[in-house]
Order: C-alpha cells, then sequence, then structure tokens
C-alpha cells in the first residue's frame, strides 16, 4: 500500500495472529518445547535473513521456492541477502560456522518467507516449528527425529495424520536411478502434463512429485527409487522402518514422495492431514541431508531433521475438532473493580501479580457497572470489589465470575488475608 493511503493492512499472505487465538500458538509452542527438550534438543535462534547463497546453495538454486519465491533483497550497503524461505540451511549454516560438539541437537520456532499464491493453509509468511539433529547417520536418529512429530501431532490430539516415508538413496544410487527414470520419461514425453513436457529433463524427480493424472500415470509405469537404492542405503531405510515399527509408528511407503528441497539424501518423510484439503495437507515434512554441511563450506556431516506448520497444525485441529488447543492455561484468575479512585487496584493487581496470580482491572475510574462488563467480558473467575465501604472496613468483596448463584457467588475477605483467601478459591 503507497503512503497516501489511510489505512494499512497487514501484506497479501500475511495475517496477524492476536489474542485468543494467539493462546493456541502459544500451546503449540511450549508443548513443542517440551518435546524438544525431552528428546534432547536445545533451542537454537539464528537470523531471519541469510546471504542468499546459503538458500541457493542449500536448497538448491533450481528448487521453485528458490526460483521462484525467496524474498531477495541487497542491503544498504549492497550485500545481498534472503529472507529464510525454511528453516534448514540457516540451522546448518550456523552448525558450520560454529563448529558445535556432536551429536548436535537444535529445535527451533521461526517464520519463512515465500511468495507463493496465498490460499487456505499457504501463506507468504508462515511460521514452523522443527528440530535439526547433526553428526551422526545413525538410522536410530532418523527414527527418533520422526518418532518426535509422531508423539508431538499426537499430543496436541490430532487424529487423521498419516505418515508417508521414502529414501532418496545418497549421490551415487540416485543418480543410477536418475538415468533409467530418464530413460523411461524419453519414449514419449508427450504424454506428460503440459509443464513437464517441456520440463521433465531439467530435473525429473519433479515428474514422480507431479500430481496432475497423466504424469501420474506415466511414472508408475517406470523405475521407483526405493528398487534402485544401493546395499548399503536400503540397509539404512529397512533399519528405520524396523525401527519405527518397533516403536508403534506408523509408515506408509510413498515411493514418489522426493520432496521440494535439492539437500535431501536417504531417509524423506512427510505428515499428511486427511482431516484437510489435499493440496495443502502436507502438516511437517523432512529427511536427511547428508551433504549440506559440505555444501555449506563444512566438513562432511550427516543430518536430519523436519518442520511442521503452525498455520496448518492449527487448521488440522479446528477441522478436527470444535475444541479450541488448550493446553496452557492463558485465562485471568483475578479482575479488581475500584471504585475509590484507582489507587487500591493498583497495590492490589500488583500483590496479587507478585503472589502468581493473573489479574486485570479496570481504568479511567468507570462506574461500578460499566466495570463490572468489563470484568465479566475479561473471561476472570473472581472479581474483587472495592467500593467505599469495603475502604472503611478494611475488607474486599470476592465474586465468583462463573456462579450463577448470587448469595454463593460472593463473599468478604480481609484486605491482610487476601492473597491466601484467593489462592484457596483458585485452587477449588
Ligand atoms: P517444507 O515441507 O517446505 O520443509 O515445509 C515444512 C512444513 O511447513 C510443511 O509441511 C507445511 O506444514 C509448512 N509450510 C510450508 N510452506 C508453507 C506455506 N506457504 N504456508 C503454510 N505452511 C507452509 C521444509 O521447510 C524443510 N526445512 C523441512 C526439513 C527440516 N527438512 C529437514 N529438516
Amino acid at each position: 500500500m503507497s503512503d497516501t493511503n489511510s489505512s494499512f493492512q497487514a501484506p497479501i499472505g500475511t495475517h496477524d495472529v492476536l489474542g485468543p487465538e494467539s493462546g493456541q500458538w502459544e500451546s503449540l509452542i511450549a508443548t513443542f518445547a517440551d518435546f524438544a527438550y525431552r528428546y534432547g534438543f536445545s533451542l537454537a535462534i539464528t537470523p531471519m535473513f541469510e546471504d542468499v547463497g546459503v538458500f541457493n546453495r542449500g536448497i538448491g538454486e533450481h528448487s521453485e521456492v528458490a526460483k521462484k519465491e525467496m524474498y531477495v533483497f541487497a542491503d544498504r550497503g549492497e550485500r545481498v541477502y534472503a529472507l529464510r524461505p525454511e528453516g534448514t540451511a540457516s540451522i546448518v549454516r550456523a552448525f558450520v560456522q560454529h563448529q558445535p560438539a556432536t551429536p548436535w541437537k537444535a529445535w527451533y520456532v521461526t517464520p519463512a518467507f515465500r511468495y507463493e499464491r496465498p490460499q487456505a493453509g499457504r501463506y507468504r509468511q508462515h511460521h514452523q516449528l522443527g528440530v535439526e539433529a547433526l553428526g551422526t547417520e545413525d538410522p536410530a536418529i532418523d527414527v527418533e527425529v520422526i518418532t518426535l512429530a509422531w508423539r508431538f501431532f499426537e499430543a496436541i490430539g490430532l487424529r487423521s495424520v498419516r505418515l508417508l516415508i521414502n529414501s532418496m538413496g545418497h549421490d551415487e544410487c540416485r543418480a543410477a536411478y536418475l538415468s533409467i527414470l530418464r530413460h523411461h520419461l524419453a519414449s514419449d514425453p508427450s504424454l506428460l502434463c503440459d509443464e513437464h513436457q517441456k520440463a521433465w529433463s531439467h530435473n525429473p524427480l519433479r515428474v514422480l512429485d507431479c500430481k496432475k493424472e497423466p504424469c501420474i500415470d506415466v511414472t508408475s509405469r517406470g523405475p521407483m527409487l526405493p528398487d534402485h537404492l544401493c546395499d548399503d542405503c536400503r540397509e539404512h531405510f529397512a533399519a528405520v522402518l524396523a525401527g519405527l515399527t518397533s516403536l508403534g509408528v506408523e509408515a506408509e511407503l510413498n515411493p514418489r514422495l522426493v520432496r521440494g528441497f535439492d539437500y535431501y539424501t536417504r531417509t524423506t518423510f512427510e505428515f499428511v492431514a486427511d482431516a484437510l484439503d489435499g493440496a495443502q495437507n502436507a502438516i511437517g515434512g523432512g529427511g536427511r541431508y547428508d551433504k549440506l554441511a559440505e555444501q555449506l563450506g563444512g566438513k562432511p556431516t550427516g543430518g536430519i531433521g523436519f518442520g511442521s506448520g503452525i498455520e496448518r497444525l492449527l487448521l488440522t485441529r479446528a477441522a478436527e475438532s470444535d475444541q479450541p488447543l488448550d493446553l496452557i492455561n492463558r485465562t485471568l484468575d483475578v479482575f479488581v473493580v475500584d471504585t475509590t479512585g484507582g489507587d487500591v487496584a493498583t497495590v492490589l493487581v500488583d500483590e496479587l501479580r507478585s503472589a502468581g496470580v493473573a489479574c486485570d482491572r479496570a481504568y479511567d475510574q468507570r462506574s461500578m457497572k460499566s466495570q463490572m462488563k468489563v470484568a465479566d467480558k475479561s473471561g476472570a473467575r473472581l472479581a474483587l470489589l472495592v467500593g467505599p465501604q469495603e475502604l472503611l472496613s478494611g475488607e474486599v468483596t470476592i465474586r465468583d465470575l462463573r456462579s450463577d448463584n448470587f448469595e454463593q457467588a460472593q463473599q468478604k475477605a480481609s484486605r491482610d488475608d487476601l492473597v491466601a483467601a484467593i489462592a484457596n478459591l483458585l485452587t477449588k
């Protein structure tokens, strides 16, 4: 919007998150942090923008995201940066820069920026929760990372989630597979969808990923990656699948799953929610990237991780249940109504907040009636009423805002015993 417009809106494809919805975000992030710590991951915070080369080299400059969707800009010193389109490349850049002891396990919560066509569940700024584990190729860490996501989705009450899994092999077995796939596609490219009739030879893996009928038809008659893995990659994949089975995590083998970034090797996976519309039903995805640290200038170091979109998690939750996610309580305990001029309220809320009680108050010296309306709307459990009478007697009236019985809803407490009385009522 230009400066001459009198009212601004959030940019297209972005959204504001305000209360009470933001309470659900807090629930998700706090629950994820809890899981991440339980699995041995610590929080990593990296800049929201990086040298554009981090992403071009990391996710691949020919990937759709790097080619068409990145927010690239030159700063005033003419350095070319990109807003982070995803979390992994930045985390691996930080790993290469700081060389922490391995295995290194980091979790993050971050906005990600992609210039996409906005629609339900697809934004230009979305937010991801994720983990990355670097420094081991042990299939046990693949199992651990996938299980963390699976159990987290369970913990936030999602029921329609399926885990799709594949192995992309490493450079050599994938190169051999690609030449067989190329050969298959070259036999009659006119059978492919309009886009891939022209673009198939550039990156044949994208044809496997294509959701259009003609491409699905041609590729379903062609070679599939898991049948062309070398012995090492086949054994690695078998160990990952066996590990998941032993933990009761159900994985569906999907040989078409190739994912959109160039850094993936071996294990790749996606979590889809059947409660969401097909085009935007991926609520998380990830995989192994054993060459990425080297591509960003570090020593050869295996790694694996996943990212999950907060917006899509909440859309799934809303599609599956009419109860909002409420894993941490963010409602007020107490609302102070003070008709004596406001000083009592100032002291009371300070005392209660210091004692750990969540409380708020009315401002602007409004009437009792109008303050009570605000108290009712606030969602607080108790109102504390202080009028001239209470001031004289050194007492405060406590009213239970959730009770319909006026007699029982009200009681007096002496000012000196107030904090203890409130604490007692709140535990009931
Ligand atoms: P990704 O599949 O591009 O992977 O994104 C991860 C998740 O972010 C998706 O499954 C989806 O839930 C959400 N997401 C992606 N784009 C959008 C969008 N435009 N609007 C709303 N939500 C979106 C990655 O970003 C990799 N870094 C994952 C990873 C971590 N691989 C290894 N480690």
